[in-house]
């Protein structure tokens, strides 16, 4: 479970994030969803450690993570997994090297027990019989479904993805939907995704957080969103934007 309270963030002078309080449960899929440039990626930062509060507090499993330094942060970032917007791949590894490198690289585990967990990612991604190609030679869709399969191989209690359908086609994305679904089969998962994308945040989110000039101004089941009497999201769902 991770939390934020009371965030507070500016880079130099530039409010970004006023007081924003945000819970990411387990068993759920949580959307944040806001216009470009409002704070999303940096949300997802803070959530891992990578840049601190102004003040506030982020919470990870109930322990404050702002006081602490990078060697305490690594065990905090391991209860997590990242899927980047550029899904952040190595180009001259092959996928399966992909899935394995970070397994033999910090945990000293038994090679067969490398190669079950990496078999048991390429199988719920879907990539049965292209362990042996290079990303290069993938599909966007294809390669965001290995940076998927890859986040997961910590067995993390926590997923967190930044904007996973942005540049897909609709077919794509429809499909890495559908994976980031399939994540409420493994009961205790908690997954947060950060999008620009309205469809998104319908298709598959629990919950929805709506980020706007720099505050939280829904936060509730997704459904609820057409209760909401905010001039902002009446707007965008009103006019029907698809993508803000
Ligand atoms: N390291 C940084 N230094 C200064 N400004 C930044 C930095 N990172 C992001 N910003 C600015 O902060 C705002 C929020 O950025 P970001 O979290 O990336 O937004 P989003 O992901 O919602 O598009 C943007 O206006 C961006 O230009
Ligand atoms: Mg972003």
């Amino acid at each position: 479970m991770i939390e934020l309270r009371n965030v507070t963030l500016k880079y130099g002078e530039k409010l970004i994030l006023d007081k924003v309080s945000l819970t990411v449960r387990n068993n759920t899929i949580k959307a944040v969803l806001g216009p470009s440039g409002v704070g999303k990626s940096t949300i997802i930062k803070l959530m891992l450690g990578l840049i601190k509060p102004n003040s506030g507090q982020v919470l990870v499993d109930g322990v404050d993570i702002t006081p602490m330094k990078e060697a305490e942060l690594y065990p905090i970032r391991r209860k997590m997994g990242i899927v980047f917007q550029g899904n952040a791949l190595f180009d001259s590894m092959t996928i399966s090297q992909n899935f394995s490198f970070f397994l033999r690289e910090n945990l000293r585990l038994p090679e067969e027990e490398i190669e079950r967990r990496v078999m048991e990612q390429i199988r719920f991604a879907g990539l049965e019989g292209y362990e042996e190609q290079l990303p290069e030679s993938l599909s966007g869709g294809m390669r965001k479904r290995v940076a998927i399969g890859r986040a997961l191989i910590f067995n993390p209690g926590t997923i967190l993805f930044d904007e996973p359908t942005a540049g897909l086609d609709p077919v794509s994305s429809k499909k890495i939907l559908n994976l980031i679904a399939d994540l409420r089969k493994n009961s205790n998962l908690g997954a947060v995704f950060v999008t620009h994308i309205i469809d998104d945040v319908f298709a598959i989110a629990d919950e929805t957080a709506v980020l706007y000039q720099g505050k939280i101004i829904f936060d509730d089941l997704t459904g609820k969103l057409h209760e909401s009497d905010h001039p902002f999201i009446c707007s965008i769902l009103s006019d029907k934007i698809l993508e803000l």
